[in-house]
């Protein structure tokens, strides 16, 4: 008898524990009608198609959005990440709109690897290799003497430099983070001062505006909801924008993980600093940037022939470097042009002129058009988030118990950023640049972009398919997160990691 009891027992608490994680799982895979309504349309074959053969004829080029460059001002610029996606295309605008190249100084760490960069005139912009984590290198590179020819005129200061680094939330491992993103800020912001700058304008994230999404719904909720109107995880669709920025700054554990964390930081920092006399600004990228190989959103897909995935119907606001670059313009002239500007001392957020995509639409673009193998392999998600905290906590180890590093394996390839962040910032979004967009006598930028997610990433396709002509497999671009996992091993080699750490 009381073995059938037990027996029953345990066979319900099974059924219950399957139905709650079938459920979970379930609205883990599903799509908000919300979101659906913002972003109804999926691309088909037949419109990439057609857009690969339009822009494989004629590509986009800074010339061919030359009359939505802000026009020339008689100034001089440092970039500093002045070859990377968002600095990179500032360059190539402020030297189509004919500015000088000895009026531009970029301001690096990596070296110069843009294929649009090496040539023409954006090869003979001055560069000055810094490490902007150090206030000594930082200020050097900003002291460096200017050609006589452009030495006088006032100095505008993009700040695009950071690390990227995508999942982690561990306080433990926050070091690195901190210590370019937020340091760093602080060295660009303390040079730009010195060397007499009266504009700066750095660049933020939306991540700053992203929450951390929680799974867990308790039990009784979930199982007690009827089958076709299951509850909602807290954070599952989320708005991107700038109100954030007006209300008390959020705690650690309210960002979706240290590099939002410390972009929130570095913001509050630059918006803070704004006076009459140095004008600041940050504007915020949505989710994420791309425009060039070496991206983590399309670069890093196109990049792997067997693509693992469980967010293929995930909805997000892309937004094309060319776009975030011409926002950081805007900004620019109407600083400049205002030492008053009401705009000074806050972020603005910029998305592409075009509703949210899916994930879906940016795998069918290169299953369509990449001629680099690729195959989308689906995951289910509610197993990658389990893996995920074991993940987190298995890479947390040795960081709590310094023993164990000469022990445990590390973990290698894409698996180590499976932590519980990265489900946060690949959940469904929608972002708005509704205050860019005003016009400057309304407190806006006056911001509109050019370039379209669907034209920019089949772009990115076709100079790809260039890159690749003849080739089977993909070369290894570097991504600025693999970028930042090299800084990483080399802060440690130099033990720096230990003193920030602390
Ligand atoms: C637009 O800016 C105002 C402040 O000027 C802010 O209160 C508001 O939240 C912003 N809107 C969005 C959608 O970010």
């Amino acid at each position: 008898m009381a073995a059938l009891v037990i027996g029953l027992g345990a066979a319900s608490l099974l059924l219950l524990t399957y139905t709650y994680l079938s459920r979970l799982s379930s609205i883990l895979k599903s799509t908000p009608e919300a979101v659906l309504k913002v972003s109804p349309k999926r691309w088909t074959k037949e419109e990439l198609r057609q857009a690969y053969q339009r822009l494989e004829k004629n590509l986009i080029t800074t010339k061919s959005y030359a009359d939505r460059i802000p026009p020339k001002l008689d100034r001089r610029y440092i970039i500093t990440g002045g070859s990377g996606l968002v600095g990179g295309y500032i360059v190539l605008q402020l030297l189509e709109r004919g500015q000088s190249p000895e009026s531009i100084r970029i301001v690096e760490f990596r070296p110069l690897n843009r294929a649009d960069m090496l040539s023409g005139p954006a090869s003979t912009v001055d560069f000055v290799k810094a490490d902007i984590s150090s206030a000594e290198s930082t200020n050097n590179a900003f002291e460096k003497s200017w050609p006589s020819s452009v030495a006088h005129l006032p100095l505008t200061v993009f700040h695009t430099a950071a690390v990227i680094v995508p999942s982690d939330r561990s306080k433990l491992v926050y070091g690195l983070c901190e210590s370019v993103n937020v340091r760093g800020t602080r060295n660009v912001l303390d040079a730009a001062r010195k060397a007499g700058a009266d504009v700066l304008i750095s660049t933020s994230s939306g991540g700053v505006s992203i929450r951390p999404i929680e799974l867990w719904i308790s039990p009784v909720e979930l199982l007690l909801s009827p089958k076709n109107k299951l509850p909602e995880i807290k954070n599952y669709l989320q708005v991107m924008d700038e109100k954030d920025f007006f209300e008390p700054p959020r705690k650690h554990e309210e960002h979706f993980a240290n590099y939002a964390v410390s972009k929130a930081r570095a913001e509050r920092i630059v918006c803070g600093a704004n006076s009459p006399e140095l004008r600041t600004g940050s504007i915020r990228p949505a989710n994420g940037v791309y425009g060039q190989p070496g991206d983590n959103t399309l670069g890093g897909s196109l990049a792997m022939s067997d693509c693992p995935t469980w967010c293929a119907h995930i909805i997000q606001p892309f937004v094309h470097g060319i776009n975030v670059a011409i926002a950081h313009l805007d900004y620019e002239a109407v600083l400049a042009a205002n030492p008053k500007a009401p705009q000074a001392g806050r972020p603005f957020m910029i998305t592409d002129p075009n509703p949210p995509i899916s994930y879906i639409d940016m795998y069918l673009a290169i299953e369509t058009l990449a001629t680099t193998p690729f195959k989308l392999i689906r995951l289910p998600p509610l197993p990658m988030w389990f893996l995920s905290y074991i993940v987190e906590w298995y890479s947390l180890l040795p960081v709590k118990y310094p023993f164990l590093r000469r022990i445990l394996p590390e973990l290698k390839g894409d698996i180590k950023h499976m932590k519980p962040g990265l489900f946060s910032v690949t959940t469904h979004m929608v972002a708005t640049n509704e205050n860019a967009s005003r016009s400057v006598d309304e407190g806006g930028l006056g911001f509109r972009g050019v370039v379209t997610t669907l034209e920019g990433m089949v772009q990115e396709i076709v100079e790809w398919n260039v890159e690749h002509k003849g080739e089977k497999k993909a070369k290894k671009f570097q991504t600025s997160i693999s970028f930042a996992e090299e800084i990483a091993k080399a802060a440690e080699a130099a033990g720096v990691m230990e003193k920030m750490g602390k």
